[in-house]
């Protein structure tokens, strides 16, 4: 298995043999299963990051910069390209060309589908897509599937529904097609304006996956080991009416606290806005703030592997 000096673009890259290799690695960083280990610490010392984020994110920036300090690399980057010499009219390719020269990766987020792989054609280091568009989002479906992982103990013989804005909801695309090479039944819930894009549902039926598709909210979970709530994608909206018309349909009140009790776990890639009911965080079986934290050593994991230095 050969992960140094390579681009993270399309999780359809991957083998299944790798992604439990990813995985596998990702425990090493994590303090549930490896007691603080000091040589974590100088792993990538040297190296340095750069985070260009050319869209808004919380989670995704500040934990790739966590888990490259965390694992002793500089970061250098940007999140607001008009404050760069994008503002003055350089191109997306030259930008790459010149950052490429100042880093041994490069983390990028960009509302362009296919921009994270027009990067890595430009750059000679590795690539790492931190969401292109609505097309993918491959280091969040790591960190989901090191999620169900670790809570199911296995990716096999379980049932994952995802719910939402499954047609601009890039984790999801990215998940779903993760989660074909397992033996995982998926349930795709949404309005029918958002639903799973078709291209993806033709791989799952390639692929043999068994799937089932919902207009609504079912009254029972029972059996579904995960939920994975998603937000509406605002912003990928050309018409904003149509948007209104949608964005409270599904969405899961303090009445879903039931559900957990009957042992449905529920995920959601953050940020949420209304779509789950505070009320519902307390409870064991909401993960999704553990959910994000797994992200850090799953990033930390993938930084040491594309540098081979682990
Ligand atoms: C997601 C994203 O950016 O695609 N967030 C994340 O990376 N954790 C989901 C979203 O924005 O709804």
């Amino acid at each position: 298995m050969k992960f140094k000096g390579r681009d993270i673009i399309d999780i359809n890259d991957f083998s299944k043999e790798e992604l439990l290799y990813i995985l596998k690695t990702a425990r090493r960083f994590d303090p549930q299963f490896v007691k603080k280990d000091r040589s974590n610490y100088t792993i990538a010392q040297g190296k340095i990051a750069a985070v260009l984020f050319f869209e808004q994110s919380t989670r995704t920036e500040q934990s790739f910069r966590s888990a490259a300090q965390k694992i002793g690399m500089g970061v250098i980057g940007f999140n607001d390209p008009q404050s760069t010499s994008i503002h003055k009219g350089e191109t997306f390719a030259d930008t790459i060309r010149i950052m490429d020269s100042y880093a041994d990766v490069l983390i990028i987020r960009h509302p362009e589908p296919g921009s994270a792989k027009e990067a890595a054609d430009i750059a000679e280091i590795p690539v790492i897509n931190a969401g292109d568009g609505s097309n993918q989002h491959p280091t969040q479906t790591l960190l989901d599937l090191y999620t169900i992982l670790k809570e199911q103990g296995t990716l096999d013989g379980i049932k994952v529904a995802f719910m939402g804005d499954l047609k601009y909801g890039r984790t999801v695309h990215a998940l779903s097609i993760a989660l074909s090479h397992f033996k995982v039944k998926q349930i795709f819930i949404s309005h029918q304006d958002l639903a799973m894009p078709k291209e993806y549902i033709e791989i799952l039926k390639k692929r043999g996956v068994a799937y089932e598709i919902l207009t609504k909210i079912p009254d029972e979970f029972k059996g579904i080991n995960f939920l994975y709530q998603t937000r509406v994608q605002k912003e990928r909206f050309k018409d904003l009416k149509a948007f209104n018309k949608i964005k409270d349909e599904f969405i899961l009140g303090k009445e879903f606290l039931s559900q957990l009790d009957k042992g449905v776990k529920l995920m959601h890639p953050l940020p949420r806005i209304n779509e789950m009911a505070s009320e519902l965080d307390s409870h064991q079986n909401a993960i999704y703030f553990s959910q994000a934290r797994n992200g850090l050593y799953v990033r930390e994991a993938l930084l040491a592997l594309v540098l081979g230095r682990i």
